[in-house]
């Protein structure tokens, strides 16, 4: 890339190769191998070079998702062998949210232009400019803060496809969100209201309150016993059950169900060190095809344009909003890491390089 490329449209023609030079290099959190959030850095590294149908973006606010974690300590095994490098990381940067402001457009590039404020998902979002691919970009909501907006994309845009979706939400149906106060619960619990739903989510003792606060109508404790003898107090079973959080055995689950209801598995930590969560998914798959009860495997979240704008839509309409915990620097996002790990964030941390 040539330093001209990523300069903004509106800079002064004053001292040009200056300001190139320093535009060519940005601040970006770094790591050379798999582990802890302690093999984390902040480095001076070169401004990502654009690709045909790619954004260079300027990064105002990244959200911090689970998926960052796996990243971070290459677990499970499988992800390795799905491209993320074997031994070591292939790419050193981490996160993948964005919000920010476009400086530069790649060769084939038609719906954005330098200049415009956005929101999506990019690769190694956690520094100063990241490299996101047109097609998984939108217009920033205008009601929402960088910062609100960069919780938004990956926890959103999985949200909305495990309701919508694979959990094909009806009005007037009952769903549980288990691992509501996190950050796919977070917006799956708005997004089941917003299309009809009534909604009970499933946090520990302390994330109660917090999951109310979204508009769940009803809440569980995970930590205060067995869920379906919970549920059953409380009015029965569900006609679609969000599995999020926790690593319960199909068997549970479908103790929450109705005889015909949907059944979505999106994530839960605790499982294999080799599959994690996916593992899980294989024997669903099978018995659905004998069974009353649907059960939808939800292997990978995939962003795009569309739904980038569902979301954008609902955040003006006022039906979801971001739930952010704390924001934080570059430096800051290890411990954000260690925070997300020990349970400790409701909803999303985002971090404004
Ligand atoms: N399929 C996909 O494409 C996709 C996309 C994004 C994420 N995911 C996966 O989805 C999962 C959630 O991601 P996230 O970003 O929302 O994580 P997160 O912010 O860390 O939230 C985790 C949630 O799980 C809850 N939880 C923890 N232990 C539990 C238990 N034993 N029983 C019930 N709930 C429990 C937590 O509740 P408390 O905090 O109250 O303990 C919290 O609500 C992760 O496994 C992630 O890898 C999958």
């Amino acid at each position: 890339m040539s330093h001209s490329d990523i300069r903004p449209a509106h800079t002064p023609s004053v001292e040009p190769a200056a300001a190139a030079r320093r535009a060519a290099t940005m601040r970006a959190v770094v790591r050379d191998e798999y582990g802890s959030p302690d093999v984390l850095a902040v480095r001076d590294i070169p401004v990502p070079a654009l690709g045909e149908g790619e954004v260079l973006v300027r990064v105002h606010a990244a959200g911090i998702d689970r998926g960052a974690v796996h990243i971070l300590n290459g677990r499970p095994y499988l992800m390795r062998l799905a491209g993320f490098g074997i031994r070591r990381p292939k790419r050193p940067g981490l996160g993948s949210e964005l919000s920010g402001v476009v400086r530069a457009v790649g060769s084939g590039v038609t719906g954005f232009a330098a200049g415009d404020e956005v929101f999506g998902v990019g690769r190694s979002t956690f520094a100063e400019y990241a490299i996101a691919d047109a097609t998984t970009l939108a217009p920033k909501p205008a009601t929402a803060t960088h910062v609100e907006a960069g919780a938004v994309p990956t926890s959103g845009t999985t949200a909305l496809q495990a309701v919508r979706d694979h959990g094909r939400l009806q009005p007037g149906q009952r769903v549980l969100v288990i691992g509501a106060s996190g950050g796919v619960g977070s917006f799956a619990v708005q997004i089941a209201r917003a299309l009809g739903g009534t909604v009970t989510g499933v946090a520990s003792t302390a994330k109660l309150d917090f999951v109310r606060s979204l508009g769940a109508e009803q809440v569980l404790d995970y930590t205060a016993g067995d869920l379906a003898t919970q549920a059953h107090e409380r009015g029965g079973r569900y006609d679609l059950v969000l599995d999020i959080g926790g690593n319960r055995s199909l068997k549970t689950l479908r103790r929450l169900l109705e005889p015909r209801g949907t059944l979505v598995f999106v994530g839960g930590e605790g499982g294999d060190q080799i599959t994690g969560g996916l593992g899980r998914q294989v024997r669903p798959t099978l018995v659905s095809r004998f069974s009353s009860q649907t059960f939808a495997t939800f292997w990978v979240a995939r962003p795009n344009t569309a739904d980038l704008e569902t979301l954008a839509r609902l955040i003006q309409d006022g039906q979801v909003r971001s739930a952010v915990h704390r924001t934080g620097g570059l430096s800051d996002v290890a411990d954000a890491l260690r925070s997300l790990e020990h349970g400790q964030v409701s909803g999303k941390i985002v971090v404004t390089p």
